[in-house]
């Protein structure tokens, strides 16, 4: 069992094999094993092994991509008025799902467990489930096409007798920030995040932003062709490092992130591709000079992000090239993200959108000259998002991309 418990891992890529329902029957039946509050077992679950029945989901409740890849998905739903205090309808659905995660494992099945499952009133009313059930969560299922590395544990988590959180060397945080503001973040904290979060997703590139298909290709077409030295500042999931990459647009490119943990998930992900290093790090220090340095959604995610474009200067050649993408603050998509700040979201993300005049004038006093910019998508989360401007309305667009030379 303690191997069981320690080598499952949440699989998102599945073989191109069908799942049996026996399988599945078998799966579930563990599911319905598990303790529940007051043993009310008031749990449903829906297989879907359907493909009608997974794109009507796709199309009309905004359920991801995964769930149609996946040979089937479990929906698990628990009666919304059963046990209710204390969460403990919420509380047995999860013991469930644990179980099912087991056995599928047990039996080499690989699964993922998703809370973002599309919209939940309409999974509801498509798979004709009573309205006094509640959707806990979905679990995808299929043949293992990848195989994940177990993620570090967080270090300090155990006491006996009374709270007492141990600082170790790896973790000075004693308190979460609650707030998605990165100025009131240390950078020891955006690392801790940035370090545990990285596997929330697995090591593929497009799997990230699904839902931005088409902004993130506009924004990869607008960088252009890079022969030089390139250096790509905390990027995170290098998600467009590994699109330009990919499409041959970058030979000589160094990554910085901010940690040991991220950067060998980026090797991972990064194993096909040549051309590429890591470096480690968040003092920003450079020994080496580049031809062009990438800041793509990053300056909005740190608590200082003009000492991200003064390290660029420094470490950039005479008419080097600075490319900043950020999100922008007069976009419908800050505006979207200003109101869940103001709604008090428990989101702890370090993320801020800027305001144009910042970001041109960081840019502008450490010595760059800015030769262009171009707004990129006006709606958030839109499939067609390749809208691009260099007219006027480029200040309301969600993303702007700036192109500025070293003096
Ligand atoms: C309540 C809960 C919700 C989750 N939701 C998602 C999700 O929406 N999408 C996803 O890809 N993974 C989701 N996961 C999987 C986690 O990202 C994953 O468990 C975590 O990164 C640790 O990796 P591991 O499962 O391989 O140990 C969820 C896990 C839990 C427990």
């Amino acid at each position: 069992m303690d191997k069981i418990i320690r080598t499952r891992r949440s699989v998102r890529k599945y073989k191109n094999r069908k799942l049996s329902r026996a399988a599945i029957e078998k799966i579930i039946e563990a599911g319905t094993y598990a303790p529940s509050a007051c043993n009310m077992q008031m749990w449903h679950f829906v297989a879907v092994d359907d493909e009608r029945i997974k794109s009507g989901l796709e199309s009309h409740a905004g359920c991801p991509q995964i769930m149609k890849d996946a040979p089937a998905t479990v929906f698990v739903f628990y009666d919304r008025n059963v046990n209710k205090e204390h969460y403990a309808n919420i509380q047995s659905a999860a013991a469930a799902i644990q179980n099912m995660l087991l056995e599928a494992h047990s039996i080499g099945i690989g699964s993922v467990w998703m809370c973002t499952y599309g919209d939940k009133e309409k999974v509801r009313k498509l798979l004709g489930v009573p309205q006094n059930f509640i959707l806990v969560a979905a679990v995808c299922f299929g043949y293992p096409d990848e195989s994940p590395s177990c993620p570090k544990r967080r270090e300090g988590v155990v006491s006996f007798n009374s709270f007492g959180r141990e600082k170790t060397a790896n973790e000075k945080i004693e308190k979460y920030p609650t707030t998605f503001d990165p100025a009131k973040w240390t950078m020891e904290q955006v690392r801790d995040y940035r370090e545990f979060s990285i596997r929330a997703k697995s090591p593929s590139s497009e799997e990230h932003h699904p839902e931005m298909k088409g902004e993130f290709k506009a924004i990869v077409e607008e960088i252009p062709k890079i022969e030089g030295s390139v250096l790509d500042v905390f990027p995170h999931f290098a998600n467009y490092s590994y699109a330009l990459l990919a499409a041959g647009k970058l030979k000589d490119v160094t990554i910085y992130e901010m940690s040991d943990a991220v950067v060998s998930f980026l090797k991972k992900k990064f194993k096909q591709l040549n051309g590429v290093k890591f470096k480690t790090g968040i003092n920003l220090r450079f020994q080496s000079h580049f031809d062009a340095v990438l800041c793509l959604e990053s300056l909005e995610k740190v608590p200082n992000p003009e000492k991200i474009i003064s390290a660029a200067a420094e470490c950039l050649k005479k008419d080097g090239t600075l490319y900043v993408l950020f999100i922008n603050k007069s976009s419908v998509t800050a505006g979207v993200h200003r109101l869940r700040m103001m709604r008090g979201l428990p989101v702890r993300v370090p993320f801020n959108p800027l305001p144009y005049r910042r970001v041109k004038s960081m840019i502008e006093k450490n010595g760059f000259v800015i030769e262009d910019t171009v707004g990129i998508g006006i709606i958030p989360k839109t499939k067609t998002g390749n809208y691009k401007t260099r007219g006027p309305m480029k200040r309301f667009c969600k993303f702007m991309l700036v192109k500025a030379r070293k003096k």
